[in-house]
């Protein structure tokens, strides 16, 4: 397993016999990244990003400010944490497109934990919060039901759910 802290990355390969269900890349989002939560310009912007290279490329001209200067980003409490989550989904997009491109025997997912009970979590009281055991379970599921989890797409409690 390959874990990038920082971009919540997950990588599990599966490389022992050629029977293997193959490896996976799972991306650790949030629903606080759909699209449904951003200035609508910016969404159209992250809809046409097409690589790597362009999504970086957007978001170095938000982080300066040649982009949308001035206007919200995203609505809510946490407006850049909801970008950097969007872009995160951009991502796991175009992971997605190049590997079946490749026809690696991998797949790349996003997963959102739902509210957990960790240092981090913003639920209010009455909300369900999961424990990290039980946010784990459904990271658990992704790697192993290839079926019900195909690459491309944006999960959370084992339930595709929007961009
Ligand atoms: N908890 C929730 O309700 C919830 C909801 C939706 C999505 N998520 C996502 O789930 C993932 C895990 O979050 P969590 O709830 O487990 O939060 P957490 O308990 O606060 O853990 C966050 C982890 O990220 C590490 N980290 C923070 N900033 C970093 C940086 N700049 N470079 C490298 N590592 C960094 C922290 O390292 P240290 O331990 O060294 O500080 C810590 O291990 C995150 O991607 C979060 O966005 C969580």
């Amino acid at each position: 397993m390959i874990h990038d802290r920082a971009f919540s990355q997950y990588i599990f390969l599966e490389t022992s016999n050629e029977n293997a269900r193959g490896g996976i890349i799972i991306n650790i989002s949030s629903g606080d990244g759909e699209l449904a939560c951003l200035n609508s310009e910016l969404q159209r912007l992250l809809k046409e990003v097409q690589s790597e290279s362009d999504l970086e490329s957007l978001l170095r001209e938000l982080w300066e400010g040649t982009c949308l200067r001035g206007q919200e980003l995203a609505f809510g409490p946490t407006p850049a944490y909801s970008v950097s989550k969007a872009a995160l989904n951009v991502l796991t997009r175009i992971q997605a497109r190049e590997i079946e491109m490749s026809q690696l025997k991998l797949r790349a997912v996003a997963v959102c934990p739902g509210d957990v009970d960790t240092r981090m979590c913003s639920a209010g009281e009455g909300d369900r919060v999961l424990t990290p055991a039980q946010a784990a379970g459904d990271v658990i599921w992704a790697i192993e039901r290839p079926s019900e989890c195909p690459s491309g797409g944006f999960y959370r409690e084992r339930e595709p759910i929007p961009w």
